[in-house]
């Protein structure tokens, strides 16, 4: 929404830099007001029931979907990149028990330490290191779930894809094919998402020729926020407040009476619902049924129900309303939830900076200032 100002008062200010278009992008296209998401010109639909995680990858990096060969060739490389230098292992030990996105944003930092082509910021160079971080993030996150209950790291496990290997080394078992593939899903879910707050924050790092890492590890403190990743932190947490289904439209009562939002509703894009809620719903309702815990499953409903009238307003629900019970029914603790987010959107994120990087420009708008005139400087003794 633009600000009230009007010509006569000043330059138009759109708070939030709402409705602005800044780049041209190839990547993602988002319809909020019908709730459709694209891939590259492919529909969230098509990819989140018919392609996997590293399909899904290959497509937002190269700009095309893989044939079988180039896949197998893709998936090995990703696999060859599932390994973490020792000093990275000592890091995250040393801070094992902060937030989980704090350790994340650290070990990729310390990763830029490490990495051979750091510096490089060609669009080859960017896309070995895309592979690497891809491979590494979901290991960073893994390390330190097990370091901090004290127990050995897990290695990743070749036989496994991207998603089963994250979950395996997560909670040290191999998950069921349906538990890997709602993963799989939630990943590719979560891929991209066009100039969202973090990726917008990347490229802004990546506007000054700073190099990939700089631009992911400012990425990584975007999403970290409540309104952004930590939403589904959030709605976890709010689902075992409510606790039953009957004491959702109270909860949702006393949120609004208060003028809080609702965790996993409301979205600066989307009007009609979340296009990749739907997928998460239903994996949400079979595993809390498969699991013999279907509440979770009804009391989100619930919360659903208790919401209706806002979706006049266009406030619906959004992806992450959905993820944090899939991860709390695999026995993830509500802290991995962002980190989880990001082992999805790297892929994405280091996309959106090889592409700002192939046209470059610095990003730097204005504010409108509404200080004190100039006035005099004075002595601290005549203040
Ligand atoms: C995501 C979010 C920050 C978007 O904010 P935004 O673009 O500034 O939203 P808008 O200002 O356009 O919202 C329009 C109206 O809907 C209301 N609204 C938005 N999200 C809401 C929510 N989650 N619960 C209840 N009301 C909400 C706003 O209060 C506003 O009402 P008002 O005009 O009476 O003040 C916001 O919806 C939010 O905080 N959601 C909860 C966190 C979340 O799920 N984030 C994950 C996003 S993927």
């Amino acid at each position: 929404m633009p600000d009230q100002a009007t010509e006569t008062e000043g330059p138009q200010i759109n708070r939030g830099l709402q409705g602005v278009y800044f780049e041209r992008s190839q990547v993602c296209d988002i319809d909020g007001k019908e709730g459709n998401l694209w891939y590259r010109g492919y529909s969230i639909h098509d990819l989140a029931t018919r392609s996997t995680f590293e399909e899904t990858a290959f497509l937002l990096i190269y700009g095309e979907l893989p044939n079988a060969t180039e896949l197998e060739l893709f998936t090995a490389q990703l696999k060859t990149e599932r390994k973490l230098p020792d000093n990275i292992y000592k890091i995250i030990e040393s801070i094992k028990d902060a937030h989980p996105m704090d350790v994340l944003r650290t070990a990729v930092s310390a990763l830029s330490a490490t990495d051979p082509e750091v510096t490089d910021n060609t669009p080859e160079a960017n896309i070995r290191k895309t592979l690497r971080l891809t491979s590494q993030v979901p290991m960073i996150v893994a390390a330190q779930a097990q370091m901090r209950n004290d127990n050995p790291i897990i290695a990743p496990d070749e036989s496994l894809d991207h998603a089963a290997n994250f979950l395996y080394m997560m909670t040290g078992e191999i998950p069921s094919p349906e538990s890997a593939k709602l993963m799989d899903t939630d990943l590719i879910l979560h891929a991209e998402h066009g100039t969202n707050a973090s990726s917008f924050t990347a490229r802004v790092v990546a506007g000054t020729d700073a190099n990939l890492h700089a631009s992911i590890v400012a990425a990584i403190s975007a999403l970290s926020g409540p309104a952004h990743g930590g939403a589904a932190e959030n709605v976890m947490q709010m689902a075992i407040d409510i606790g039953e289904p009957e004491n959702a439209a109270d909860y949702v009562k006393n949120l609004r009476k208060n003028r809080q939002p609702v965790m996993g509703f409301g979205h600066r894009v989307y009007r009609a619902e979340d296009p990749r809620a739907r997928h998460m719903r239903e994996g949400v309702r079979q595993l809390s049924e498969e699991m013999g815990q279907p509440k979770w499953y009804q009391i989100l409903q619930s919360v659903v129900d208790a919401m209706a009238p806002y979706s006049r307003l266009g406030v619906n629900v959004n992806v992450d309303f959905y993820a944090g019970v899939v991860y709390y029914l695999h026995g993830i603790p509500e802290d991995f939830f962002v980190p989880i987010f990001s082992v999805g959107r790297t892929p994405g994120w280091c996309v959106q900076v090889i592409e700002q990087f192939e046209n470059n420009i610095l990003l730097r708008p204005l504010t409108v200032y509404t200080g004190p005139e100039p006035r005099e400087y004075k002595q601290i003794t005549e203040r």
